[in-house]
C-alpha cells in the first residue's frame, strides 16, 4: 500500500475507532477492536498485536494472525526496544535485525509501539508484522502513536 492510500485509511480508521473506543474505558477491550479493525483494513499486516508490559515481563495480550510467542525474553528482540527507547521501533528487515525473536518465519518486517498510560507510563507494546520486507514507512510510525493514545485517553 503506497504511503497516500495509507494515510487515508488510517485518518478514516482513527474517526472510525475514536467513537467506538469511548463505549468502554476498558484497556484490554480497546486493544482488542484495535487489533480487530486494523488487521482487516490493512492488506500488509499479517500479524497484529499487543503485549502487556506486567511486572517487568511482555506478555501476550489481544491479538489478530497467527499463533504468537506467549512471553518475550527480558531485553531481547523489537518489542522490548520499543519499551526501553520509549518510541516507535520500524524494522524493514527483521533478519537484520540483531536480536529479533521471529514467532513465525513468515514475517519480514515489523513495527512496535509503546502504548502509554494517562501517567505516561508503558503499559504495553503494539506490534505488527508484515509477510513483506520494508511494508513499513514514517506514515505508520506517526499514525499509529495517535491510535494508541486512544487505549489510556480518558476523552
Ligand atoms: N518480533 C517480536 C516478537 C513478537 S512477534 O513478532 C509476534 C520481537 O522481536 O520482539
Amino acid at each position: 500500500m503506497d504511503d497516500k492510500k495509507k494515510e487515508g485509511r488510517y485518518s478514516r480508521i482513527y474517526k472510525q475507532l475514536k467513537d467506538l473506543l469511548v463505549l468502554t474505558d476498558d484497556p484490554v477491550a480497546r486493544m482488542a477492536s484495535v487489533c480487530a479493525v486494523l488487521h482487516h483494513k490493512m492488506d500488509y499486516y499479517f500479524w497484529t498485536g499487543f503485549y502487556l508490559l506486567k511486572d517487568g515481563k511482555l506478555i501476550v495480550g489481544p491479538y489478530q494472525g497467527p499463533v504468537a510467542c506467549q512471553e518475550l525474553e527480558k531485553g531481547k528482540g523489537v518489542c522490548w526496544a520499543a519499551v526501553n527507547s520509549k518510541a516507535p521501533v520500524l524494522v524493514a528487515d527483521v533478519h537484520a535485525f540483531v536480536d529479533h525473536i521471529s514467532c513465525d518465519s513468515r514475517s519480514l518486517s515489523e513495527i512496535t509501539v509503546p502504548v502509554f498510560n494517562g501517567q505516561g507510563e508503558i503499559m504495553a507494546v503494539f506490534d505488527v508484522d508484515s509477510d513483506k520486507a520494508a511494508s513499513f514507512t514514517s506514515v505508520d510510525q506517526v499514525a499509529l502513536p495517535e491510535i494508541m493514545a486512544l487505549i489510556f485517553s480518558t476523552e
